[in-house]
């Protein structure tokens, strides 16, 4: 096949890009990102500072842009995200306890109820952990530990069509211990019968030339747990080609690895912008990374 989306769905799989709103008129990114792709995520307008500027009031205006944009296409579309430490909503920064974990609850029930039978995927709560597995310090954090659990049942509830994935940086390397961490929690999850269907793995790899460690491990660990993983925001510095054919063939190795995506479309569109990180350059060619994936994506 001759783009990442078709070449990805030999597999069953699917090959996606994040995209922000704001560059679809641009015609050489928009005909790429239609072109290639076959999963899109709003980069910023699906985030609840986007979504609930005020209490109770939603904005879908962005996120709705690019939601029909990507189907208009035939695309299929991951939301991203809802639950997060970070882009949250200014006035969320002025309650706290029942008051913030009810506003989260109704954000979910807000966001999912418009979005009703329409995504392949949410990711519910985004970034939860700290570097050493613990619980990530913040305002959610502090509304009590099953936070993440009450955020997960109420979007089963809020549209039960829809997967729902807990996703995160840092948990590559399986020796790591926020891996772990993350790790412990599915597994509780799982065993407890909270709903969770997927976990995403960032995958914004720095350097060098190798995975980190027994990436592929961690693919099959999370995997065993009864829950699919995908690869969500992909980038590498300097688009170290090993590195993105490697991150590739290890989510082609495991069965329950249903994805890839890359956090945006051509270098100039990142946020790491400065670290060439993305699979075309400023100008929208293909680079010698683009080629290492589409060849690994065509091996299967
Ligand atoms: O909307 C304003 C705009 O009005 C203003 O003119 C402009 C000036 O710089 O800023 C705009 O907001 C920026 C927004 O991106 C939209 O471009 C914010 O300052 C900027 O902080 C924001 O950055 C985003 C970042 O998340 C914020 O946390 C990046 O685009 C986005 O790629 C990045 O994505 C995250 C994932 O959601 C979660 N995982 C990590 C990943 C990379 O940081």
């Amino acid at each position: 096949a001759s783009t990442l989306g078709a070449a990805a769905a030999q597999s069953g799989r699917y090959f996606g890009t994040a995209v922000a709103a704001s560059r679809l008129g641009d015609s050489t990114y928009s005909t790429i990102a239609g072109r290639e792709f076959n999963m899109i995520t709003a980069e910023n307008e699906m985030k609840p500072d986007t979504t609930e500027p005020s209490r109770g009031n939603f904005n879908f205006s962005s996120g709705d842009q690019i939601y029909n944009w990507a189907t208009q296409r035939g695309l299929k579309v991951r939301g991203h995200t809802l639950a997060w430490h970070s882009q949250q909503p200014s006035w969320w920064g002025g309650i706290s306890g029942g008051t913030l974990r009810q506003a989260m609850i109704d954000h979910i029930n807000g966001v999912m109820g418009h979005y009703k039978g329409k995504l392949a995927a949410w990711d519910v709560v985004n970034e939860a952990f700290n570097e050493d597995g613990s619980r990530r310090n913040s305002n959610l954090q502090a509304t009590g530990n099953d936070w993440i659990e009450v955020a997960f049942r109420t979007a089963r509830n809020a549209d039960p069509s829809v997967k729902l994935c807990y996703n995160d940086y840092n948990i590559e390397n399986w020796s790591y211990g926020k891996t772990q961490g993350v790790y412990r929690m599915i597994q509780d999850f799982k065993s407890r019968g909270v709903p969770i269907d997927c976990v995403g793995l960032q995958t914004h790899f720095t350097g060098g030339s190798s995975l980190p460690g027994n990436f592929q491990t961690t693919l099959s660990s999370f995997a065993a747990l009864g829950v699919d993983v995908a690869l969500t925001e992909v980038d590498v510095t300097n688009s170290s080609t090993s590195q993105y054919a490697g991150l590739t063939q290890a989510c082609i190795n495991v069965p329950r690895c249903i994805g890839i995506t890359v956090w945006g479309v051509r270098d100039s569109d990142s946020w790491r912008s400065n670290e060439s990180p993305l699979l075309f350059d400023g100008g929208g060619n293909k680079k010698a990374a683009y080629n290492s994936v589409l060849n690994v994506l065509n091996s299967v």
